[in-house]
């Protein structure tokens, strides 16, 4: 007889209540949450179900299993989650990086990668809106020489300080803060502080309109709201930012944003006048990333 404790039960136990809760993925999840408070991973829990886990372990498990259905993220719960090969600090300070960022990122990285094969001339690099800072950790973890030889000045900004307070933690983690300036910003227009014009601006800003926000709210309302609420229409956020780019960003910029899926022809209209519009499609092959080219 396994002992009432043993870790095979206690994912049971978890995973029903998670189900009659609602999570989508209560097995998974109750195996995650017990690798974390057993301080371990999936592997073990699957392979050790006659372990006992003793009080304490039951008690922090029961702790997290209630935060779990109420709804909290899992990211939220463990204060981390694995993004593009790197550990990212999460909580409530900031939006969870998406999977489908990772496509922001690497149409980032591609951009800098021809640009440097271009010529010398020194790129300034800006992340708009950059919540935990997961977008730019992996350009700055990708580019570490480069940004160190001058080549690329990389910039990380936000308007919510405490997720500029959560990036900065996650930078230190990733030995990358001399590598990043961070600053506070109502898009690219930082308080107080004068940073050069872009030739890449880079953004995943909020897009998902006010009404989908506060319906999908037992599944979003951990986040922060100024993380996901673009206006009625979604895009009253990026409609400032297109309208800014001619003042603020170098010419011939390029920008990547990140987008909803449907979004593409109505974000690209508000693009500036004769500005090059590409898309970058996902692995579903949904628009996810749209590309303009300013041009003089
Ligand atoms: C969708 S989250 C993206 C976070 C992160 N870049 C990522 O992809 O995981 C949007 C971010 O935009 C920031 N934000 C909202 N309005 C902003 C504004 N006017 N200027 C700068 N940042 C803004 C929020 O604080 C939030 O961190």
């Amino acid at each position: 007889m396994p002992p009432t404790d043993a870790v095979g039960i206690a994912v049971i136990d978890a995973a029903e209540r998670l189900r009659s809760s609602g999570s989508p993925s209560p097995r998974l999840d109750a195996e995650v949450l017990v690798a974390h408070v057993t301080g371990r991973d999936r592997s073990w829990v699957l392979a050790h179900p006659e372990a006992s886990l003793g009080p304490e372990v039951v008690a922090r498990l029961r702790a997290v299993v209630d935060r779990r259905a109420a709804g909290e993220p899992i990211a939220y719960i463990r204060g981390f989650r694995d993004w593009q090969s790197l550990r990212i600090r999460t909580d409530h300070r900031a939006l969870i990086p998406r999977p489908e960022t990772e496509l922001l990122a690497e149409a980032a990285i591609t951009e800098l990668e021809r640009r440097l094969a271009r010529d010398d001339a020194p790129i300034v690099a800006w992340e708009v809106a950059t919540g935990t800072g997961a977008v730019t950790l992996a350009i700055a973890t990708r580019f570490r020489q480069a940004i160190r030889l001058g080549r690329i000045r990389l910039v990380a900004s936000d308007l919510s300080p405490d997720a500029l307070e959560l990036a900065a933690e996650n930078l230190v983690d990733h030995a990358a803060t001399d590598l990043v300036t961070l600053a506070c910003a109502d898009l690219l227009d930082p308080a107080g502080a004068s940073l050069p014009r872009p030739d890449l601006v880079i953004a995943n800003l909020p897009y998902v309109a006010s009404d989908e926000v506060d319906a999908r709210a037992s599944a979003l309302g951990f986040e922060p709201r100024i993380a996901l609420d673009g206006g009625p229409d979604g895009l009253a956020v990026l409609r400032r930012l297109l309208a800014d780019l001619p003042s603020r960003a170098a010419r011939n910029a390029t920008v990547l944003l990140e987008i909803g899926v449907g979004q593409a022809a109505e974000i690209a209209a508000l693009g500036p006048v004769g500005a090059k519009v590409g898309i970058v499609p996902d692995l579903a092959g949904l628009d996810r990333v749209l590309r303009l080219d300013l041009q003089d």
